[in-house]
């Protein structure tokens, strides 16, 4: 325990003693070097002492030297006596022979000789330091000459440098010292500042983190965080917090009206409250609802496949108005007025259909180029490379204005409420406000939004968010795509945001972020076959698909990379390796609508499909069964109930998606509660229908093992699962959605005269 807490003390003065450590290094390494230097002086300063020494005696040496021998050592005798630090003399004959020395010199008889035969042989002055038992001696042996040069004998001068060590340990002692005060005081200031710069912010910023997670607290967050990327950070995290709150109010809130189920008769009648007099609906798509095929020199009407137009067909019946989108089928033309107009369904006439003529070059660039080549991958991560041309861009934008132009002609001077649609007509909300600054305008973006990295890469991204943000109200399926727009508009537009409220402010305007997970309406709405009529339908498919005797499961996806249609079939192989007793009894019926056929990575996908397909059923398949019927067509509403209703399991395996109604169509299909719903986590429906198996498509055996899984599920487990997400999305049906982005939509006219960022998020009450 005492060794555990001497550890976490250790551990929590880290940085002190890391400091420390350095600052103690350092200066022993200076300091160490700085007594050597002065060393050195104090050593250079005793040699030129010395050396003035002798030279100053070798005068009366020489003089002494050239008297009769007795008299030598006694003149001598008298001179040697007396210099501070001076051990003293020592005078040598030519031979080495002593001729005189003071007193205190015989001790070093020894070495003396050995330095005087030095100077002899050398005839040259020789310095040495030699350490005795008791202090250390400096001795310089000087050779003396006569007048003609003749060496006539050696001064030898020794002196007493024990004060040079004494003064270097004084010094060494004198650095420690001032190390150590200095090694504190830097610590100390390097720990109060980490202290006031960091610990404390951060100890704030948690405190902070934690009223907000337990408490709801409105406070702002703690001033004084020193990186700005963690204040922003921290303002986002704040952001989050608050819309998943407000999200959870929500969801209990929708629990308790849960009776209140919107119907299209209640969207009419709120929308007509919510939009006041003589106020127009407009829906702009690129996608029409209602398509004029030639089909063997007659035209036949067909239903784009495709989340957007099955989601908005029920909204502007319900409502009525108008919707301009792109007039694409080959017999469009013909069954349409001079101005493109006609009113639609056909046979029971809703609303209007404004068709709008692009011209092959225009489709190219804007809708296959830069829509469906660029913006559709970059969109989506599913490792495909987003294509950016030039030309492209300039074709989007060309027919952004043209669409701009239909819907403007069709407001005339009128009041009007334009739901723009997804990221091919990204700039029309900024082209339409800017000529009628009046007209409350939203876009609803029904694809992922990416992180800010990955949508940097466009080249024409500032565009892109400016455009977008002429919009008063910009609508997710998620939260988190919320988060990543705002995140983008922070990082690449000089705008205002408000991250509390999910608003951005540009030149002035302000636009509202908001989640809204949009979704489906019933079948029996869409007048489907039912009873009898849709047994014997459902009996003719199997007849027609070999399936009477097999379980039946169904994927009913627009052909593109993006459904993960190759890890299904993948999956499925793989569920019949590890599961042998399933040969024979289990089929995966695909119907696959052929997609943006003009761009060459949806014909390679198409290719790649049926080739992966064929492969699997012919390591599998029998004379009476396949594993895989994989129906390449466009396949109408009634025939996709029918398989719908006849398949016990749906597999719904997108490898990034922003919703994916097909998961939701299952489930209302389920009337009799009875399916099993496969779905892959990055379908943005997974956040709601938490009680499919849910999958990560690109896990083969988790995936197999989840068919396995749905399979054999027990019949009870499939009910409570199915019942559950039934609510869920009965109670979250298309016309939910279309009252709350209608609502919030039309509130922002009511703040329209206010200026600066919306100031409470009550103002956009939800419809519930
Ligand atoms: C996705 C897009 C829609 C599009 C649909 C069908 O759901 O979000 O905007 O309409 O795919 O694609 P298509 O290119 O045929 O319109």
């Amino acid at each position: 325990m005492a060794v555990n807490k001497f550890f976490k003390i250790l551990k929590s003065l880290r940085l002190g003693i890391l400091v420390a450590c350095i600052v103690g290094i350092v200066t022993g390494i200076l300091a160490w070097y700085q007594v050597q230097r002065e060393r050195e002086i104090d050593l250079e300063d005793i040699n030129r002492r010395a050396h003035a020494l002798v030279y100053q005696i070798s005068f009366p040496v020489r003089e002494a030297i050239a008297r009769p021998e007795n008299e030598t050592a006694k003149v001598l005798g008298s001179r040697l006596e007396g210099y501070g630090r001076l051990i003293g003399f020592a005078v040598y004959q030519p031979d080495g022979t002593l001729i005189a020395s003071a007193q205190s010199v015989s001790e070093f008889a020894e070495i003396l000789n050995s330095i005087v035969g030095k100077v002899l042989d050398t005839r040259s002055e020789v310095m040495e330091i030699v350490r005795t038992h008791s202090s250390p001696v400096h001795i310089l042996a000087v050779p003396v000459l006569s007048d003609g040069e003749v060496p006539i004998g050696t001064v030898v001068a020794l002196h007493d440098i024990s004060y040079v060590d004494e003064r270097v340990m004084n010094r060494l002692i004198h650095f420690a010292f001032w190390t150590l005060i200095v090694t504190f005081l830097i610590v100390t200031l390097v720990i109060s500042a980490t202290w006031l710069a960091y610990d404390r912010p951060l100890r704030h910023l948690a405190q902070w983190m934690r009223r907000l997670r337990l408490e709801n607290a409105g406070d702002a967050p703690p001033s004084g965080l020193p990186i700005a990327l963690l204040k922003s950070e921290s303002d986002r995290l704040a952001a989050s917090f608050r819309a998943a709150r407000s999200a959870g109010r929500t969801k209990s809130r929708a629990k308790v009206h849960a009776e209140r189920v919107w119907t299209r008769n209640r969207l009419r009648a709120h929308v007509i409250d919510c939009l006041g007099e003589n106020c127009q609906l407009i829906i702009v798509s690129n996608r029409e609802p209602y398509m004029h095929q030639l089909n063997g020199g007659r035209s036949r009407i067909i239903i784009p496949a495709g989340g957007l137009v099955t989601a908005l067909d029920p909204v502007l019946k319900a409502c009525g108005g108008l919707w301009v989108a792109h007039g694409a089928g080959d017999a469009d033309r013909e069954n349409a007025d001079t101005s493109g107009r006609l009113t639609v369904p056909p046979g029971d006439s809703r609303y209007t259909l404004r068709r709008i003529w692009l011209s092959r070059e225009e489709e190219q660039g804007y809708y296959y180029g830069f829509s469906n080549e660029g913006l559709w991958p970059l969109c989506h991560q599913a490792h495909e490379r987003p294509m950016f041309r030039a030309s492209d861009w300039n074709y989007y934008a060309q027919t952004n204005h043209h669409f701009a132009d239909a819907v403007l002609e069709e407001i005339g001077p009128g009041k009007a409420v334009v739901l723009v649609h997804d990221y091919h007509l990204a700039l029309l909300p900024e082209i339409l406000k800017s000529s009628r600054p009046d007209i409350r305008v939203g876009i609803f973006w029904h694809v992922p939004w990416p992180n800010p990295e990955a949508f940097r890469i466009c080249p024409w991204r500032a565009e892109i968010l400016r455009g977008m943000l002429g919009a008063d109200l910009i609508g997710f399926h998620l939260q988190q795509y919320c988060n990543n727009f705002l995140d983008t508009v922070d990082r690449m537009v000089e705008a205002r945001l408000d991250w509390d409220h999910f608003a951005v402010e540009l030149k002035g305007h302000t636009s509202l972020i908001r989640p809204y997970p949009i979704s489906v309406r019933s079948w029996a709405e869409r007048h489907v076959a039912s009873g009898g009529d849709l047994d014997l339908q459902i009996s003719e498919l199997k007849r027609q698909n070999k399936l009477e005797v097999v379980q039946i499961a169904v994927g009913v996806d627009r052909i593109d990379y993006t459904k993960g249609m190759p890890e299904r079939f993948r999956a499925i192989a793989r569920f019949l390796e590890k599961y042998p007793d399933h040969h024979g009894k289990f089929t995966f019926v695909q119907l696959g609508a052929p997609s943006r056929t003009h761009i060459r990575r949806y014909r390679e996908h198409i290719a790649e499909l049926e080739a992966l397909a064929d492969e699997i059923n012919w390591k599998f398949q029998s004379a009476e069964w396949k594993p895989i019927r994989f129906l390449v067509a466009h396949h109408d509403g009634p025939t996709v109930y029918a398989f719908m209703q006849m398949a016990s399991i749906c597999i719904v395996s997108s490898l990034h998606d922003g919703m994916n109604l097909v998961a939701k169509e299952y489930v209302v299909a389920q009337e009799s509660g009875d399916g099993v719903l496969i779905l892959s986590e990055f379908a943005g429906a997974a956040r709601e229908l938490s009680d499919a198996i849910i999958i990560n498509p690109y896990d083969t055996e988790h995936f197999a093992d989840a068919i396995y899984h749905a399979a054999e599920m027990e019949a009870g487990e499939r009910k409570t699962r199915m019942e559950r997400m039934r609510r869920i999305v009965d109670e979250n049906n298309i016309y939910r959605w279309a009252a709350n982005f209608i609502t919030d939509l039309a509130a922002t006219q009511t703040l329209e005269t206010k200026t600066g960022i919306m100031s409470t998020e009550n103002s956009f009450p939800k419809m519930h």
